[in-house]
């Protein structure tokens, strides 16, 4: 499969004659460190939008890294490289050319027919995740200059702890980035990242809690960017 998606057309398409047209697709990006919980609340979220704002014709879950040339290069480097420091140039150049042409193949057309789009990591991935391994963050900003702005950004927000606790479960293999020392720091830039992109609508949300919790702030923040019913 080229992407982690569920295009939702076949069902929507006779619900849409029946209602109003959204005015304009929206992109939602789920950000954190790796063991956030950014699964659950992507489909919890897909779930809640499928059900509440039929005028959107279809909603898409979509993933970075995706299954392109690039982004089958990112996961063997991330298999055969344990170390979190080292292959970042390589890395970043890879990331980036994935992300164009996740754009152009599948972000920008689902926006332009006014759909949805989900998407389980972004350029906040790059600019955190690359940013820790030792690129400049102003570097990693303008390689994004001309890359779409999401209309809404949530950053899963737990302490290493929890994540690696809910990675532990079931699991004996680490990934690259899966360290304790480089998570600690990820983490930071994380949370640090909305003050170097005022102008973008980026949330912090506290995902420490239960599901549940946690998903009523992601709803509280997903209502905020969808028209009035
Ligand atoms: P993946 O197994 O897809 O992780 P996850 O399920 O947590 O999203 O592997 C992607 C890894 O690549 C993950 O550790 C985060 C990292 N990454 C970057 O370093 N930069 C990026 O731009 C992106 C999109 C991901």
């Amino acid at each position: 499969m080229f992407f982690l998606a569920l295009v939702l057309n076949y069902l929507a398409f006779d619900i849409i004659s029946e209602c109003f047209m959204a005015e304009k697709g929206l992109f939602i990006v789920f950000e954190g460190i790796d063991g956030c919980g950014k699964g659950t609340m992507i489909t919890r979220s897909l779930d809640f939008l499928f059900s509440n704002f039929k005028e959107f014709d279809n909603i898409v879950i979509t993933r970075e890294p995706t299954h392109s040339q690039a982004g089958k290069q990112i996961r063997k480097l991330l298999e055969t490289d344990k170390d979190p420091m080292t292959k970042s140039k390589q890395l970043l150049q890879l990331y980036l050319e994935d992300r164009k042409e996740h754009l152009d193949s599948l972000i920008r057309p689902i926006i332009a027919k006014k759909g949805i789009v989900l998407c389980d990591r972004y350029k906040h991935s790059t600019l955190t995740y690359q940013q820790t391994q030792g690129h400049r963050l102003q570097q990693l900003i303008n390689a994004h200059k001309n890359m779409l702005v999401p209309d809404l950004t949530l950053i899963l927000d737990v302490s290493v702890e929890t994540a690696l606790k809910r990675m532990e479960e079931g699991r004996t293999n680490f990934e690259k980035f899966e360290k304790k020392y480089f998570m600690k720091e990820l983490r930071q830039n994380y949370l640090e990242l909305p003050n170097f992109l005022e102008k973008e609508n980026i949330k912090i949300v506290d995902a420490e809690n239960s599901k549940e919790k946690v998903f009523e702030s992601v709803k509280k923040e997903i209502l905020k960017i969808l028209p009035k019913h």
